[in-house]
């Protein structure tokens, strides 16, 4: 989807009406379409009715200033990715450096320049149709994620839950912002491969045959295959990749051994086999939590999983950082036994 100039729609917000209407005539005249609000508050309730493809406003104005109207709409994450643009005077700079911290992502001087105006604008239009072409694509991957774990009745929520245990042991080994972000994505789509597998073995009580189980084993590679194209999705394919890898080098589908498996994968691994245990599935009841930390705790021992990354995750459900979901899943262990 590209914005073309015609359809860009743009707002303009200033509480001083010779600028709004030197605006809107600068910018009619370059094809664009124009909303106007004359302070923070009205250009929030504006953006709410419709969101504008690019926001151009005064910093100072009454009931809500620019700085704190930005800052609201790039605290949510529905309109986080609009545009601004910030007027400012000659003496602003306290103000500009405010500005810079919320996230404006341009400024112009007041009074403005036509050309620079008009440069600045059709930047940032470009800008924001590159996100939205990457955010559409993106959540064709994540909708198909979610579409395949819909066709198990059993992992109901499994994609959500691993996506949040595993940022939160992620956030507690102290990754970065990037890493984070790939654990709670690949909580979502790492098992995205397996539209290639059927349902009679998706779904099948009792344990694969050998032929099945090969089938099963290409999901991790099918799924960075169908990943590859997404630049945006660069830093969850190790984990897309690697999540079927086990420490003692018996997982798939590279064999990998102890720390050449990828730590975002081994995060994901370890919450993913968690969640296993606790949720009843078509081959093993529900364990409750000591059960299941039971046999986390004697699979580690026997080699299976990063006894580190294992050690962390097991204080974190014993100290309650992990297991808030455990009311939601506690009907399906009822139901089961
Ligand atoms: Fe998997």
């Amino acid at each position: 989807m590209s914005i073309d100039k015609k359809a860009a729609e743009i707002l303009i917000v200033d509480d001083q009406e010779i600028i709004l209407r030197l605006l809107e005539e600068t910018l009619k005249s370059e094809g664009y379409t124009v909303r106007m609000a004359t302070n923070g508050m009205e250009a929030l309730e504006s953006v709410d009715k419709k969101q504008p493809d690019l926001i151009i406003t005064d910093m100072l104005m009454p009931k809500l200033n620019g700085c704190d109207m930005v800052s609201k709409l790039k605290e949510s994450s529905e309109t986080r990715l609009i545009p601004t643009i910030m007027l400012t005077g000659l003496f602003d700079f306290e103000h500009k450096v405010r500005a810079l911290e919320i996230g404006v992502d341009d400024f112009l001087g007041k009074p403005f320049n036509r050309i620079e105006l008009i440069t600045k604008v059709r930047a940032l239009l470009k800008t924001k149709a590159y996100i939205d072409q990457l955010e559409d694509a993106e959540t064709v991957i994540f909708s198909l994620a979610l579409a395949i774990e819909g066709r198990d009745p059993y992992t109901n929520g499994h994609c959500q839950r691993l996506s949040e245990y595993g940022s939160k042991l992620a956030k507690k080994i102290g990754l970065d912002d990037l890493h984070i972000d790939a654990v709670r994505k690949g909580g979502v789509i790492h098992d995205i491969g397996k539209i290639v597998v059927p349902d009679s073995i998706l779904l099948k009580p009792g344990k694969l045959n050998r032929e099945e189980y090969e089938i099963m084993k290409r999901h991790p590679e099918e799924g960075e295959r169908i990943c590859k194209p997404l630049k945006s999705l660069t830093h969850v394919l190790p984990i897309i990749r690697f999540h079927q890898e086990r420490w003692d080098g018996t997982g798939y589908p590279d064999k990998l051994v102890g720390d050449q498996i990828p730590l975002t994968a081994r995060i994901i691994a370890i919450v993913d086999f968690y969640d296993a245990l606790i949720t009843v599935r078509p081959y093993k009841k529900a364990y409750n939590i000591q059960e299941s930390m039971e046999i986390m705790e004697t699979e580690t021992k026997e080699n299976k999983w990063d006894p580190n990354l294992m050690k962390v995750f097991l204080d974190m459900i014993i100290s309650g950082e992990i297991d808030h979901h455990i009311s939601e899943i506690k009907p399906i262990i009822y139901d089961y036994s």
